[in-house]
C-alpha cells in the first residue's frame, strides 16, 4: 500500500494485510487487518501518529517517503503503545535520532520498556497541545482503551481525532475509509466491529462510555489504527453501537450465578446439579451449562456476569478438559473483583483439576472459598448435602456494594495490581503527602506498585 491522502495535511501511512488470518495470536481476522499509522503536517512541523507493528516498518518508511523524507518527521505520537503499534519504535528512533516522542505517562513506561533505548520525550496529559505551525494538535486522555496508556489525539482544523484501537475493526478495506467497502462486505464488517468491542473492550465497558463522551462532537473523520477510517457516512451508527454494547444491563434483584461443568460419567454433573439446586433454593437465579453440549449458552457472558461461577471439572490427564479450561480463559481478569467463584470435580485417580481450576480463579482475584470441593468416583447423599454446603458458602463470599466513605478518605484501588491509596498516608516516596485526597493527588502521579496511570485506580 502507498500513502492515502484523507485530508490537505493528514496522509494514511500505514500497513494493509488482507491475508492476515490470527491477530496476536488470539484474535481470528477473517479479513486481515491493517496497522494504521498517519502522517499530519503543518506549516513548520509534522508529526507521524503510531509506528506499527516491527515487521512492517520498512513499508512504513516507505509509505512516509512518498510523502517526505521520514528524517523530517519531527514528532512521533503514540495514542497507545501495544506492540502492532510501537513495535517499529525502536527502528524508527534508530533512522530519525532528533525524533521527539509524545505519549501518556504510562505510555512513556512500556515504551521504554519495549524499545529499550533512551528518547526524547514528552510525557502529554489531557489537554496538552502541540503546535504544527497553523496547526494544532489536542491530547485528550482516555485510559483503559485499552490499556492504561491510552489517549486521543483531536486535530480541531480538519475535524479529524486520532483514536488508535477505539472503533477499530480488523478488516482490511484497500481505500482506507468506511465509504470505500463494498455493500457486499458491508455485514462483515460490522461483524468485525462487534468481535473487535468484545475482544478488547469488552472489560472497559465504563472506560468506553467514557471514551464516547470525550469525543469532540464536532469530529468529521476517525481515524482508528486498525481497519478503515470512519467518515460521517458511519460514524455515528458506530458510536451508537459502541454505546450499546457498552451500557450495562441492568442488574437482577437476586444474586446470578453459573455453573459450568464438565462430566465424563455423570459424576460431576450430579455435584453440579446438587450445587445448582442448593443456590437456587436459596434465591439465585441460577444457570447450569454443560460444556461439552452447551446449546447456544453464552459461556463467556455468563463467566463475566454472574455473582456467582462455579466450575465443575473432572480429572483427565492431570488436569482439567479443555472445555473447562477455555470457559475460565473467557474471564475477563479486570472486573472480578466483589465476585465469588469456585471448582469442585469428580476424580478417579489423583484429582488435579479442581484444585488447578481453583488456583487459576485465585490468580484471577475471585473470592473463593478456602478449598476445591472433590469427590472420589460417586457422589454419594452425604457429598451431595457437601457439595450443596460448599455452594452456599461461595456465595456467601459476594461482596455487596461498600458504601461511599467521604470523599476525602476515600481509599482508591488500583484496579491492575491492588494497590490501595490510603489519603491518610499519601504516598511521600513519590511527593504525595499524608492527607492529601485522592482528587488532590497531581494527575501524573503513578501506581508505586505497578506505575499504572492515576485513571486506573478506582474507589475501594
Ligand atoms: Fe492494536 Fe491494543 O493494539
Amino acid at each position: 500500500m502507498s500513502a492515502i491522502k484523507l485530508r490537505e495535511n493528514i496522509w494514511s501511512v500505514g500497513i494493509q494485510n488482507p491475508a492476515l488470518r490470527v491477530f496476536d495470536i488470539v484474535m481470528e481476522s477473517k479479513y486481515g487487518t491493517t496497522y494504521n499509522a498517519y502522517l499530519v503536517t503543518g506549516g513548520e512541523k509534522t508529526a507521524l501518529i503510531e509506528a506499527v507493528h516491527k515487521d512492517y516498518f520498512d513499508e512504513l518508511v516507505r509509505n512516509v517517503e512518498e510523502v517526505m523524507p521520514i528524517e523530517k518527521v519531527d514528532y512521533l505520537i503514540m495514542n497507545h503503545t501495544e506492540p502492532d503499534h510501537s513495535g517499529g519504535v525502536r527502528a524508527l528512533l534508530d533512522r530519525c535520532p532528533n525524533l521527539t516522542v509524545l505519549c501518556s505517562a504510562s505510555a512513556k513506561k512500556f515504551l521504554s520498556a519495549i524499545s529499550n533505548e533512551e528518547f526524547p520525550c514528552r510525557v502529554v496529559k489531557n489537554g496538552d497541545t502541540l503546535d504544527l505551525g497553523g496547526k494544532t494538535l489536542t491530547f485528550i486522555s482516555a485510559p483503559l482503551l485499552h490499556w492504561p496508556d491510552s489517549m486521543f489525539t483531536w486535530d480541531e482544523a480538519d475535524k479529524t481525532l486520532f483514536t488508535c484501537d477505539f472503533l477499530g475493526a480488523h478488516f482490511c478495506e484497500p481505500s482506507m475509509v468506511d465509504t470505500g467497502i463494498h455493500a457486499v462486505y458491508r455485514r462483515a464488517y460490522e461483524g468485525e466491529l462487534r468481535y473487535y468491542f468484545d475482544c478488547i473492550f469488552g472489560p472497559f465497558k465504563p472506560a468506553v462510555l467514557d471514551g464516547l463522551d470525550k469525543m469532540p462532537a464536532e469530529a468529521e473523520l476517525v481515524c482508528t489504527s486498525h481497519g478503515p477510517c470512519l467518515t460521517t457516512a458511519t460514524l455515528d451508527q458506530v458510536k451508537e453501537c459502541y454505546r450499546q454494547w457498552a451500557t450495562p444491563s441492568p442488574r437482577p434483584a437476586v444474586k446470578t450465578a453459573a455453573v459450568l461443568y464438565c462430566s465424563a460419567y455423570g459424576c460431576t454433573a450430579s455435584l453440579a446439579k446438587a450445587a445448582a439446586q442448593a443456590l437456587a433454593d436459596d434465591g439465585c437465579q441460577v444457570t447450569t451449562v454443560d460444556l461439552v453440549d452447551p446449546q447456544g449458552a453464552d459461556v463467556a457472558g455468563l463467566v463475566n456476569g454472574c455473582d456467582i461461577v462455579l466450575f465443575g471439572a473432572p480429572t483427565i490427564n492431570r488436569s482439567a478438559p479443555e472445555a473447562i479450561w477455555d470457559a475460565v480463559h473467557a474471564v475477563d481478569a479486570i472486573n472480578t473483583r466483589g465476585r465469588a467463584a469456585g471448582a469442585f470435580g469428580s476424580f478417579g485417580w489423583t484429582g488435579e483439576a479442581a484444585g488447578m481450576v481453583h488456583e487459576q480463579l485465585k490468580q484471577l482475584k475471585f473470592a473463593l472459598p478456602e478449598a476445591p470441593f472433590k469427590v472420589c468416583f460417586t457422589p454419594t447423599e452425604d457429598d451431595l448435602a457437601a457439595v450443596a454446603a460448599w455452594a452456599r458458602s461461595v456465595a456467601a463470599l459476594v461482596k455487596d456494594p461498600a458504601p461511599a466513605a467521604p470523599a476525602k478518605s476515600q481509599k482508591y484501588i488500583c484496579k491492575l495490581c491492588g494497590y490501595i491509596y490510603d489519603p491518610a498516608a499519601g504516598d511521600p516516596d513519590h511527593g504525595v503527602a499524608p492527607g492529601t485526597a485522592f482528587a488532590d493527588v497531581p494527575s501524573l502521579w503513578t501506581c508505586p506498585l505497578c506505575g499504572m496511570d492515576k485513571a486506573m485506580f478506582k474507589p475501594l
